[in-house]
């Protein structure tokens, strides 16, 4: 059983009420969006090289309860310390380095597709944690889209809104992310993963065995230069994509390029370009026997492809941490874990683990007694289930 519900996130349209005086007066006009964070079960950093990737929505998420207005401002304000920002939907200005930046960037990114756009005065709660890689920035851009749009939602298709979601996030705030996150938390579905074909945006909802649990550990590790330490690893890739290039026209991502052209290559480019796109082209495999495994209830090989991933992206990727590797070791030897890898990312944050059903105790006992001997840092266990995609709670009153 998922163990997320949040106590701030139920009672947040009576607090909105309670501490916003124009809410108070038009209180029947109060509206709730909620847009879930994500999870990546496997295929971390294929999204940007038109690759493969399997993640699910979950019921860790942010919800803000607002009132439309026709200012044309947006008001917003944080519920857990209770800092206020707004800025005006049709010019929100440069970047400022702060979470309302997510939001401003969306406003951008929605004006620039066109969308015409309302003004709102919210608050916004979470019970994702910050930092922690689950998404809770695109969580953020696609509650807001819902809030900046009419009461039908945002007037395009998902998979366009999650493009412009994801604009917000490149063009705006900075990182040069890839879709996979705006996507998964557009379209999640309840007891789903989705497996995403990033070059043809061809997708696929994949049953989650029901024997399984998901269960989240967070390794309370500080990220570190994760913007700039985030578009280093994309300029590599792009650096293996050129060599490859020069040498054998056609080639225009790490999709075209499979094991053996990778090693006629080689030669061709740096030792970090090769490492880097090596990850790439073996990850792409693992998501296809994942996704096949996964159908076939074959736990021994959803195990073998989510540690192959993980040790590739500590090794060669360059992107897990040591909390991260201890999290993943503690889970290999303690009963019930199928399966477990860092998600997201990287560079601190989470892992995910796939747990057989009512055994995710076990997991917790032993991160719990082990984590922070290994590390000196506490971790949070989550339970969590896969969810439906962003949108409406309550209906207009
Ligand atoms: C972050 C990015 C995604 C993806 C992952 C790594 O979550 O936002 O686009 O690249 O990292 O797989």
């Amino acid at each position: 059983m998922s163990d997320t519900s949040h106590p701030a996130l139920e009672s947040l349209p009576e607090r909105f009420i309670q501490r916003d005086p124009a809410a108070r007066a038009q209180a029947e006009r109060v509206r709730v969006v909620r847009a879930p964070g994500r999870v990546n079960l496997i295929g971390e950093h294929t999204d940007y090289n038109e690759g493969f990737v399997l993640p699910a929505a979950i019921d860790l998420e942010i919800r803000i309860a607002f009132i439309p207005t026709d200012d044309g401002r947006v008001e917003l304000t944080l519920d857990a310390t209770g800092e206020r920002r707004e800025f005006v939907v049709a010019s929100p200005g440069p970047r400022r380095g702060e979470w309302i930046d997510y939001v401003a960037g969306t406003a951008w990114a929605l004006t620039e597709a066109g969308l015409p756009l309302r003004g709102f005065r919210g608050l916004l709660a979470s019970s994702l944690p910050p930092g922690a890689g689950l998404s809770s920035s695109a969580a953020i851009e696609l509650a807001t889209a819902w809030a900046l749009s009419g009461p039908d939602g945002p007037a395009l298709e998902p998979m366009a809104l999650a493009r412009t979601a994801r604009r917000a996030e490149n063009d705006y705030v900075g990182v040069q992310s890839g879709l996979m996150d705006q996507f998964a938390v557009t379209m999640g579905r309840a007891g789903m993963a989705l497996r995403l074909d990033c070059r043809s945006l061809d997708w696929e909802a994949v049953p989650i065995p029901v024997d399984l649990e998901l269960v989240v550990c967070h390794s309370g590790s500080p990220r570190r230069l994760e913007v700039s330490a985030y578009n280093d690893r994309r300029a590599e890739c792009a650096r293996a994509v050129e060599a490859i290039a020069t040498h054998g026209p056609g080639i225009s991502s790490l999709r075209d390029v499979d094991l053996s052209m990778l090693e006629r290559h080689r030669t061709h480019m740096d030792e970090v370009a090769h490492a880097r796109a090596l990850h790439v082209v073996t990850e792409n495999l693992r998501v296809l026997d994942a996704e096949a495994a996964l159908k076939a209830g074959d736990r021994e090989a959803v195990g073998r492809l989510f540690a192959a991933s993980h040790a590739s992206l500590r090794d060669l990727f360059e992107v897990s941490s040591p909390a991260l590797d201890a999290l993943v070791v503690i889970a290999a030897g303690t009963p019930g874990v199928v399966a477990a890898r860092l998600t997201g990312a990287g560079f601190g944050g989470c892992t995910l683990n796939l747990v057989e059903r009512g055994r995710a105790d076990e997991l917790r006992a032993a991160v719990e007694r082990d984590y922070p001997a290994r590390t000196g840092l506490m971790p949070q266990v989550f339970v969590v289930d896969a969810v439906d995609g962003a949108g409406f709670l309550s209906t207009p009153g």
